[in-house]
């Protein structure tokens, strides 16, 4: 089959409105948009203004209306605690009316924050989506995030309840959250009004009184009191979520998604995109507290119709590297989203695949992979085991859907291994120099999009309209800025080669060097320090950081780069995968005093580089070098 991808994406550019009040006719709004886009609105404009619509209804109750009522919606698989269960579109209606009805009993209401600090069991998606229903604003943070994480976004999402749970499981081990949880609400200015805690069987959380509810109670009593919530109309343009990324600074960025573009933009991923038909099975294997877990675990599928996994586990270990094809083979999965990582993961623990022939994979049609830049050994190695097709595709936090993709239901293009493809229709592409010049087919430059971005991408950063032009909009005006640096090649495929930020990319999570810096300078004995990523087999790149250390520091180093490390695990947390700190004597700088950690990372990584003109002393590389080959890594 030819692709229609040259015809759609040149229709969406002649007419942009068009393509996206099309696109919208998929979804039921409570009253349609008075303009489909608006251009003097927001930053750079608003997509369906006017509009009023409810998520949670496009998700839920218009499928249990229109003939799904028994189809699965939600299916539970948990490798780590050997559970499963599967709800279908007509509990999971009852599951968010309910909890929704609970949360309105706690006083929430349309436009109040509520943070999710949870693992990756069904009431985290049922909060989510109860939430949506009452036209509150969720807040989503990842698990393995610290408490002084969770305290910096409590502060700045002010939410007037936090929904928890007793612990996540993690292989080997169960952590527990109430701990974690009371000790953000202790260092966090602002306090949450009440906590709603899920009490799991591994682990048993003491509740404040006064402040912590427990949640199966509160539930069971809301559904024999027969208390239901009704969707609450919102705005198109009123947020749905708030999810926080890293940034160059300690501070997260508090990414912004409204109603109304992101269903849509959505809704039109999962058949052009991602080739899947309402009642299909779709697994994104990630964690609900990833933009990849908001959009592809539980938005995307449950908008479109489809049945969606929700995975506790890990791609190996879980028991083995089987367990992706156990999960795929017993619940009939269609399509997967995972991180390239994952994969390296599996490879390593089983390279000939031996694992894939013990399960029966007939159901299975594409693989996507996206988080990281999906090294070509890794899809040629997924391509030769599973025969299907692989595909990359490339997005962020901010975007909440592919940039650039290979649109599998507009027909497949030819795969180029190390390119994610094509722009999707709403990204207009382009590479630009530093004087905001468009650079030659195949010259590298800065990867940028023209204004106005398209439905589902963030409108602003939330509460800091100020932080969101600085950040994205002014450094190429009329653009806004991917921080990845890449190039187009004469097919028009893009190629996304690094960040021009500091920020790192750890088994397809997205952490900020510069806030780790300020982690370890924190440590008294620490004068002063650099955070580099380096490369990594499994997790494409690990965070590695060189301290100076103070005059007169006679301490054993090894026990201040163990402080070091733990420091940067009680305050970031354990995700931040920050284990390799080194003592060195002194940092390579520019005459200037700027560090040099672009050369420190060519160095570490063992790639060519120049000796920069700029340099106070070469001496220092040498010691670099010998510092790191001191730690095993070959430079
Ligand atoms: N709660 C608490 N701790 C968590 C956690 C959570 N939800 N998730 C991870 N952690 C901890 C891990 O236990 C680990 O701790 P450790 O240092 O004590 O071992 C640390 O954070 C790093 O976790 P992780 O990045 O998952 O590394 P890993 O070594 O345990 O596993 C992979 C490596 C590749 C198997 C794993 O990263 C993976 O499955 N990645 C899939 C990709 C993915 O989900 N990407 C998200 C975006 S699509
Ligand atoms: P996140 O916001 O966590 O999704 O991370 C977004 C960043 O991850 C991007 O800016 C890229 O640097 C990187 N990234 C995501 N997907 C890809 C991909 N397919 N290829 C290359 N880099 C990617």
């Amino acid at each position: 089959m030819s692709s229609r991808y040259q015809e759609i994406y040149g229709g969406w550019k002649e007419d942009p409105e068009n393509f996206w009040a099309d696109a919208a006719k998929q979804i039921d709004w409570i009253k349609p948009a008075d303009k489909i886009f608006a251009p003097d609105e927001g930053e750079y404009g608003r997509w369906f203004v006017g509009a009023q619509c409810n998520t949670c209804f496009n998700c839920v109750d218009r499928h249990v209306t229109s003939g799904r009522a028994d189809q699965p919606a939600l299916i539970y698989d948990s490798a780590v605690s050997g559970t499963k269960r599967t709800l279908t579109f007509a509990d999971l209606l009852d599951e968010v009316q309910v909890l929704g009805a609970v949360l309105q009993d706690m006083g929430v209401v349309r436009g109040d924050r509520v943070i999710l600090y949870m693992p990756a069991i069904p009431e985290a998606v049922i909060a989510m989506l109860a939430c949506a229903r009452i036209g509150a604003i969720h807040s989503v943070v990842f698990g393995g995030f610290a408490a002084n994480e969770l305290a910096t976004r409590i502060d700045d999402a002010a939410p007037k309840v936090i929904l928890s749970a007793s612990c996540g499981i993690e292989p080997g081990r169960v952590v527990e959250y109430k701990p974690l949880l009371d000790s953000a609400i202790e260092g966090a200015n602002h306090k949450p009004q009440a906590c709603l805690i899920f009490q799991r069987p591994q682990a048993n959380a003491a509740l404040t009184a006064g402040r912590d509810h427990d949640w199966h109670e509160l539930v069971e009593a809301a559904r024999g009191a027969g208390q239901r919530a009704e969707c609450v109309a919102v705005e198109a343009t009123d947020p749905l979520y708030i999810l926080y990324t890293s940034g160059t600074t300690g501070q997260p960025k508090g990414v912004v998604r409204d109603n109304g573009g992101h269903m849509v933009a959505l809704n039109w991923t999962m058949k052009n995109i991602y080739d899947v038909n309402p009642g299909e099975v779709y697994w994104a294997a990630s964690d609900v507290g990833w933009v990849v877990g908001h959009s592809y675990i539980v938005y995307g599928p449950l908008l479109h119709g489809n049945t969606t996994i929700l995975f506790e586990g890990k791609p190996v270990g879980t028991p083995d590297a089987g367990v992706f094809w156990r999960v795929i083979a017993e619940h009939k999965v269609a399509s997967m989203f995972t991180a390239p990582t994952a994969f390296r993961a599996i490879k390593k623990e089983d390279p000939a695949g031996e694992y894939i022939k013990e399960y029966d994979l007939s159901n299975f049609r594409s693989l996507f992979l996206a988080g990281e830049r999906a090294d070509p050994d890794t899809l040629q190695w997924a391509e030769k085991h599973l025969g299907v097709p692989v595909i990359d595709n490339w997005w962020q936090t901010e975007t909440s859907w592919a940039i650039a993709a290979n649109p599998l239901g507009l027909g497949m293009l030819p795969v180029k291994h190390g390119s994610p493809a094509v722009p999707m229709p709403g990204y207009d592409v382009q590479i630009l120099d530093d004087r905001c010049e468009q650079v030659p087919v195949g010259t590298t430059g800065a990867i940028s999009i023209k204004l106005p971005l398209p439905p589902g991408c963030f409108p602003t950063l939330w509460n800091d309209d100020a932080r969101f032009r600085e950040s994205y909009l002014e450094e190429f005006p009329g653009y806004y800025k991917t921080a990845d640096a890449g190039y187009v090649d004469d097919d028009g495929y893009v190629y996304v080669m690094s960040r021009t930020d500091d920020i790192i990319n750890v088994a397809g999570h997205r952490l900020s060097t510069g806030a780790m810096e300020e982690v370890v300078a924190s440590h008294p004995d620490v004068a002063e320090c650099a955070v580099i990523g380096i490369a990594d087999q499994l997790k494409g790149q690990v965070p590695a950081g060189f301290l100076v250390l103070n005059a007169g520091v006679e301490r054993d180093v090894g026990d201040v780069e163990r402080e070091v490390v733990q420091l940067v695990r009680e305050q970031i947390g354990p995700v931040a995968a920050f284990k390799l700190a080194m003592t060195v004597i002194r940092l390579p700088k520019t005459r200037s005093g700027k560090i040099l950690r672009g050369t420190m990372r060519k160095i570490a990584d063992g790639e060519d580089y120049k000796m920069p003109a700029t340099i106070d002393d070469p001496a220092i590389l040498s010691e670099i070098t010998d510092s790191l080959k001191s730690r095993g890594i070959p430079t």
